[in-house]
């Protein structure tokens, strides 16, 4: 069977890098269709060795469309998401919207892909880019010793923060390299040669909304409302990929060897651990453009007896949105 497939937000940082991973992927499409906002309706986006023109989602007619991704952040997902749904699309949706709703499953294709079958609203929910890379390294601890607690800090780069935070530190380098005034735009503080301590908005409990992510979703990702998370979210003025430091307690010991061993074995995981200069991830060596999340600095915690330090680096616009999303698309087509 061919799917009719949509593309919403396909002139984002994201939606472009689904069109280019479902040509990649030879997703079996019997047409794709790529839309955006009236700003856009036009212009040409780039699919496979061709193009496609840009519709307008607001005046576009969904039926017939078999599965749709949604990467055109949360406003869009709730205003047309159910739209597309009700004309009988399956949609995977990138925002936060429907993450947290009980009727909507949040997935990672590598870790709960039985999870796609129950959508009784026809939405399935991508998790956030920090959330995914941590569920992809941590999934094979969790089955081997059963994790109660997660410390993690995260070193998100601009492109998280989609087209406008690429422009933002590229402007920004620019200038400053040139001894020119910045201006904060997207970001609340100057983000070139500079790191920010905040990401999404701040909770009454003195937590962001991006650190609450990775509470709310490793718990209904894992199904386990017990495992406890402490997490600190930062942005650093990297292009691509995500890093992670990582420290997770867990209810039997783990020696480093062991989950080496495991993290070998996983899906969707590539350890790059030697114990000298260049031996680990980084997001510029290993994680950008790739779809692997990378693994290094595996070591057991000194200061705890069922403790163990990981260093995950992934790329947050393919792992950790265009490429999970297309595989749970993947998911959804082996069904028939
Ligand atoms: P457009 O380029 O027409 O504004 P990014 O995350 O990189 O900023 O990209 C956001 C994506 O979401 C873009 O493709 C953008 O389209 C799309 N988008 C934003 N607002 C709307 C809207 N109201 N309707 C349709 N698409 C939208």
């Amino acid at each position: 069977k061919q799917f009719k497939v949509a593309v919403v937000g396909a002139t984002g940082a994201v939606g472009e890098v689904m069109l280019s991973i479902l040509a990649e992927r030879d997703f079996p499409a019997s047409e794709v269709i790529a839309l955006a906002s009236e700003r856009s309706a036009g212009i040409t986006v780039a699919f496979g060795n061709g193009d496609l023109v840009v519709q307008d989602l607001a005046t576009f007619d969904p039926t017939g469309v078999d599965i749709a991704l949604f990467s055109a952040g949360g406003a869009t997902s709730k205003e047309y998401a159910p739209k597309f749904a009700a004309a009988g699309a399956v949609v995977i949706d990138n925002s936060s919207t429907f993450r947290y709703d009980d009727d909507v499953p949040l997935v990672v294709s590598e870790v709960n892909p039985e999870a796609v079958r129950n959508r009784p609203r026809g939405i399935i929910a991508n998790p956030n880019c920090s959330t995914m890379q941590l569920m992809v390294a941590l999934k094979p601890i969790h089955d081997a010793a059963g994790i109660e607690r997660i410390n993690v800090a995260t070193y998100q780069s601009v492109s998280g923060a989609g087209r406008s935070g690429l422009e933002e530190l590229g402007v920004q380098t620019g200038q400053l390299l040139n001894f020119q005034e910045i201006e904060p735009k997207k970001f609340s503080a100057q983000i070139a040669f500079n790191l920010i301590p905040h990401i999404d908005d701040f909770l009454d409990n003195g937590y962001t909304r991006e650190e609450m992510k990775l509470v709310w979703e490793t718990r209904k990702i894992l199904g386990d409302d017990a495992i406890q998370v402490n997490p600190t979210a930062v942005r650093v003025p990297v292009f691509y990929g995500h890093s992670e430091a990582v420290n997770v307690e867990t209810r039997d010991k783990l020696t480093a060897d062991r989950a080496r061993e495991l993290l070998e074995g996983a899906p969707g995981v590539v350890v790059v651990d030697e114990r000298k200069a260049g031996g680990y991830p980084t997001p510029v060596t290993h994680a950008s453009g790739n779809d692997a999340v990378y693994v290094g600095r595996i070591r057991e915690d000194l200061s705890h007896p069922r403790g163990l330090n990981l260093w995950v680096v992934s790329d947050n616009i393919r792992k950790g949105a265009a490429l999970n999303a297309v595989q749970i698309a993947e998911l959804v087509a082996a069904e028939g």
